[in-house]
């Protein structure tokens, strides 16, 4: 199948998620309006703060409901802009953005087709939990992250361990103990259709969507080739998905995350010639 039509499955489940989701969010409406409110995982807080957001410019793939850059606005960061592929995400991020009275701008798109006008306008491209899997090439998605940063700019990403798609998730599993069901080499993409109600935690019968077996390898690879240079790189213990958040109690467990930080290779410099 073309990358255009996996990506128009997910356009279509995500547009069927959005007003599931937004039954289990909608109290978000009272509660963003907390200026102490944080919809970060504290790692990529802390490694955002490390980079410096104060006045930074601002962007994320994938913003799902915008609560996330909410959060970076309010952490000190000047224009931010998010881009999601649903329509009915991007609406309740711009409510969600006027409650909490952040300046924040929100624009429909898939993230392979981010307006050129948007290229070179910000310092940092925000990548979270959740978004990587949707992405059928990589690369070209760290392209687009490349083409919207000005010289200089950081690309941070903190999304589930690849690792972590080897194991049933804690809802389908019950209170069993953990279970390997794939391949770690399996690249095969994974076809869902119990629904994406990651906020409620039903299921239903849904479109389908597909998720892609990104390796920590493809990561690494993809970012370099995309013309990023790797600043940082750290795995930890804690799973931002809460999809398989169980494993953070076991003794012994794999890894459940990463965090990257990378910054783009300013393509106009003119690197030294050996004699
Ligand atoms: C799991 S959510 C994002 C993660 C975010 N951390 C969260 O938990 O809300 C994945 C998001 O990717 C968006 N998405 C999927 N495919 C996309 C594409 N091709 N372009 C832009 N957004 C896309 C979906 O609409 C959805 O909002």
């Amino acid at each position: 199948m073309s990358d255009e039509k996996y990506i128009g499955f997910a356009r279509d489940a995500w547009e069927e998620a959005a007003p599931i989701h937004w039954k289990v969010t909608q109290s978000l409406l009272e509660e963003i309006k907390d200026p102490a409110r944080r919809d970060i995982h504290g790692i990529q807080i802390a490694e955002l703060s490390r980079v410096g957001l104060a006045q930074a410019r601002v962007a994320q793939l994938n913003c799902n409901n915008g609560c996330e850059l909410i959060t970076i606005k309010r952490l000190g960061a000047s224009r931010c802009v998010g881009f999601d592929i649903a329509e009915g995400f991007i609406s309740q991020a711009r409510e969600l953005a006027a409650a909490a009275d952040a300046d924040c701008e929100f624009v429909c798109c898939d993230a392979y087709k981010v307006p050129a006008g948007f290229d070179g306008g910000f310092d940092i491209v925000v990548v979270t939990a959740g978004a990587i899997w949707f992405m059928p090439d990589l690369m070209r998605y760290f392209q687009v992250a490349r083409r919207l940063l000005a010289p200089g700019g950081i690309l941070n990403i903190y999304e589930s361990h690849p690792i972590t798609t080897m194991f049933e998730l804690d809802r389908d599993r019950g209170h069993a103990p953990p279970k390997m069901l794939y391949s770690y080499f399996d690249d095969e993409p994974r076809r869902h259709e119990t629904g994406l109600d990651y906020q409620g935690d039903t299921t239903y019968q849904a479109k389908p969507v597909f998720k892609f077996r990104h390796k920590l390898s493809d990561v690494l690879m993809a970012c370099i080739e995309a013309g990023f240079v790797i600043e940082r790189f750290v795995e930890h213990d804690q799973d931002p998905s809460r999809s398989i958040q169980s494993f953070e109690e076991l003794a012994i467990k794999p890894p459940l995350s990463f965090l990257l930080t990378a910054r783009a290779v300013d393509a106009s410099a003119n690197p030294s010639q050996p004699d």
